[in-house]
């Protein structure tokens, strides 16, 4: 019998990150890849010290409350921790961690290509070309929205907010967010600060949503926010569903107010909006702004990391509760 802890990693995570957790825990994966569901959680937080969880399994209250004491670190492969009741984890006594900084950059690559995407109708473009409707050119064909040098709004300037801001400046993009607070000049980097989100609104030719999901900012683009926009405003979210109207951003979509919309979350997943299915404008990814193989290797790692600092009787870094 090894001395080693026992945890349980219900996704398959990359190759690199479960050789280094077998070589320093007892693990059980769940090798069918699929997401555990609140039962799983229950019957596995009896078998196990710590868990390596995905944002695809749910620590609801009432989850939390059914676990049993011997679980006593969740170890998130996440930045994002809306899947997980804090304050009920932390009243069990569970140690909660996540993965900051290490996708930032991957995550910021995916809303570059949707802000581009959206600008310039990459989804009916490739269409027309792949279904061979491609029949003629003219000047007014798929003529979009040009990115160089429009202004950009960024709500939520936290590390993927900056890491978007950094590649938005490759395209001389004038950078305007909205923050809890305002940034240190080096961190603003000469972006404009917008202590109101109705005023960084009304300046944004490109929006794009870089907040966790909260109760405080579920639907906080709603159509009274989408309606202050610029005329043609293009929408980018690779944060989380739950922060967008879906119904609003359709309807704005619809009357042209909207240009369009490029998002890789959505307020039910996996699946999305299919009312979105038919909209052309919307250029759509299935939640995959950290889907690099560097960033999972870091993700995996900096979860371990967590664990290990925990088991050896230290602080994890990336300690929430
Ligand atoms: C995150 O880390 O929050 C990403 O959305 C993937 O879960």
């Amino acid at each position: 019998m090894s001395d080693k802890p026992v945890i349980w990693i219900p996704r398959r995570l990359s190759d690199a990150t479960l050789a280094r957790a077998r070589r320093d825990y007892e693990v059980i994966v769940n090798e069918d890849d699929t997401p555990g569901s609140a039962e799983d959680i229950i019957a596995m937080s009896g078998r196990v010290d710590g868990m390596i969880p995905c944002h695809s399994e749910h620590f609801s209250a009432e989850v939390v409350a059914k676990l049993d004491p011997r679980l006593r670190i969740v170890a998130n492969h996440s930045v994002g921790v809306d899947h997980c009741d804090l304050p009920a984890l932390k009243s069990h006594g569970v140690v909660v961690t996540n993965t900051p900084d290490v996708l930032s950059d991957a995550t910021a690559e995916i809303a570059m290509l949707l802000m581009l995407g959206a600008a310039r109708h990459a989804v009916a473009g490739d269409r027309i070309v792949r279904t061979g409707a491609w029949d003629s050119w003219s000047p007014s064909f798929m003529v979009g929205k040009q990115v160089t040098g429009a202004r950009i709004g960024i709500v939520g300037m936290g590390r993927v907010g900056r890491a978007f801001a950094r590649k938005a400046r490759g395209f001389d993009m004038e950078i305007h967010y909205h923050n809890r607070s305002r940034l240190s000049p080096e961190d603003e980097a000469g972006a404009i600060f917008h202590a109101d989100v109705d005023s960084l609104l009304e300046v944004s030719d490109f929006l794009s949503l870089h907040c966790p999901a909260t109760p405080e900012t579920r639907k906080f683009l709603n159509a009274e926010r989408l309606a202050r926009l610029p005329e043609g405003a293009v929408i980018v979210n690779t944060a989380r569903g739950a922060l967008i109207d879906e119904a609003a951003l359709l309807d704005a979509l619809d009357s042209g107010h909207i240009a369009s919309a490029g998002l890789d979350c959505f307020e039910v997943e996996p699946g999305g909006n299919p009312a979105f299915a038919s909209h052309d404008n919307i250029f759509m990814l299935p939640h995959i702004g950290s889907a690099t193989r560097a960033t999972r290797d870091a993700m995996g790692f900096r979860a371990l990391d967590n664990l290990d600092a925990f088991f050896a009787g230290k602080e994890p870094g990336d300690r929430l509760v």
